[in-house]
């Protein structure tokens, strides 16, 4: 557009009064039965502080050295700072966090955890593996325990069986010089491992009485472990009171103006909301939206098919679940693979996704080196996902943009800043909490 047409545009974009903006966002937030999210507040307390205990207990590992707070940082947006995780035998964290050279990157980025514990999130993991549907399905079909008390719990049953994330791999050694007896375990006997992690707690006589506290004196099995870790998720992170959820309350000045005028492009010309749809801004549903791959691939194939994984469909190459977007300020890098450190850069990225992934340059995006070498971007995988891709261009403006980037901070809760509070000084295993060794 002309310059002197975009000021044009400018002016009368900004002369439109206030109030009739808030009208018009009004009918939006009607039409989409938008509404504010809250922290729960009526819980089992005991539960929630065995949960807290648990998610920052390193004593989940095989080798005692990695615990969920390491990928799922409360510091840094429940991330971990990088596009692909270090697993186990990693240290540092943060930006600093580095992988062992022997082990792999983990194939994907590790999403923030915000919200997840929400009644009507039913989807988890970039896959959706975890999804309820006509009960709960997960990898491990038939042998899932009873008890589990929403798809959140079913989700922590899995990190803890996996060899790079957290249990390690036969002849490792723990930090504690110990043999790794949750590595000795057949990777599709999920019963045995989850019975040996259940007997690594057990035997710590501080969690045998948080367990007692926490669900009464009686057997306890890995359900139980994993519905307290998912009440800690629920309770430490909903984060409430977002400028997006005062406003939704009433208070027209908790947005700027900028802000309100982003939120009228998402849910109107930017066409966002037909994917980031409803109170979590995610459809729950996946879509191919042309994101590079990059990264050491899913499978032997050493690409990421994404949902294609679950089901088998050829239709389903390279299609991700749509990330909902509470708090998305913090939680960069961002897409499955953390292609784009960036917000706004990953939002262009929406709008033209062929040429963005023609012309992607992970130098540009911090992806490090080992990690760039890794992309693919031959003209055969190029079209591969080309033809999946369901994503129409979108043409907005620069300011536009700018416009939008402004409502999705307005997403970010004042808690995100705060999270820290739930660190806990030490856990029952006296293994360090949180930081390096
Ligand atoms: C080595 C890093 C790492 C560790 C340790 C780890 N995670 Fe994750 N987490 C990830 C990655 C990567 C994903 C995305 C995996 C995927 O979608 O395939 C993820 C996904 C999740 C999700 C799903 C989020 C969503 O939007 O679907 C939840 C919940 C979660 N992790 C909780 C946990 C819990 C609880 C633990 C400890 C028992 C844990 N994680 C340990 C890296 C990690
Ligand atoms: C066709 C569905 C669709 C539409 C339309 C869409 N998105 Fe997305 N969005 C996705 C999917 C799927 C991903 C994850 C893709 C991946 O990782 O491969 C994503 C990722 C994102 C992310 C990164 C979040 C994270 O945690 O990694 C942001 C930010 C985002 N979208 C914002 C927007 C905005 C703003 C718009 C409108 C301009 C938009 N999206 C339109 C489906 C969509």
């Amino acid at each position: 557009m002309p310059l002197l047409l975009s000021f044009l545009v400018i002016f009368i974009t900004l002369s439109c009064t206030s109030s009739s903006v808030d009208e018009e966002l009004d009918k939006v937030i009607r039409a989409h039965n938008l509404k504010p999210l809250e922290k729960p507040t009526n819980y089992n307390k005991d539960k929630f502080e065995l949960g807290k205990a648990l998610f920052f207990d390193r004593i989940l590992s095989g080798n005692k050295d990695i615990s969920c707070s390491v990928c799922h940082d409360p510091r840094f947006g429940t991330g971990d700072c990088l596009p692909l995780p270090a697993g186990t035998k990693g240290w540092g964290e943060c930006l600093n966090r580095q992988k062992d050279p022997s082990r792999p990157f983990i194939p994907r980025n590790a999403q923030d955890i915000f919200f997840r514990g929400h009644r009507s999130f039913k989807v988890l993991f970039w896959d959706g593996r975890v999804e309820e549907k006509d009960g709960l399905k997960t990898p491990a079909g038939s042998i899932l325990p009873d008890g589990l008390e929403s798809p959140l719990s079913a989700q922590a049953l899995f990190p803890i069986t996996s060899r790079d994330e957290m249990r390690g791999r036969r002849g490792d050694t723990a930090i504690d010089g110990t043999i790794n007896e949750l590595a000795l375990i057949e990777d599709e006997d999920y019963r045995a491992i989850w019975q040996a992690i259940m007997n690594r707690l057990l035997s710590i006589p501080e969690y045998r009485d948080m367990f007692k506290r926490a669900y009464g004196e009686r057997e306890y099995t890995i359900s139980d472990y994993a519905n307290a870790v998912a009440l800690f998720e629920e309770v430490a992170f909903s984060t409430p009171d977002s400028p997006w959820d005062r406003y939704l309350k009433g208070d027209k000045e908790a947005l700027s103006y900028e802000a309100k005028l982003g939120a009228l492009l998402f849910f109107g010309k930017a066409k966002c909301y037909t994917c980031h749809s409803g109170s979590l801004f995610t459809d729950q549903k996946f879509h191919n939206i042309g994101v590079p791959q990059m990264g050491p691939g899913k499978d032997k194939s050493g690409f990421d098919y994404g949902r294609y994984l679950v089901t088998g469909k050829d239709e389903d190459k390279f299609k991700f679940r749509t990330p909902p977007l509470r708090n998305v300020a913090v939680t960069g890098p961002y897409f499955h693979n953390g292609a784009y450190n960036d917000l706004k850069k990953a939002i262009l990225h929406h709008l033209n996704p062929e040429y963005y992934l023609r012309n992607y340059d992970p130098y540009e995006n911090g992806i490090p080196p080992e990690l760039a070498n890794t992309l693919k971007n031959d003209e055969e995988t190029i079209n591969e996902i080309l033809k999946t891709l369901d994503i129409q261009p979108v043409q907005l403006e620069d300011y536009e943009i700018d416009y939008i980037v402004e409502f999705l901070k307005s997403l970010t809760s004042p808690e995100v800043y705060e999270l820290d509070k739930y660190i806990p000084d030490r856990v029952p295993s006296g293994l360090p909490a949180l930081s390096r060794f």
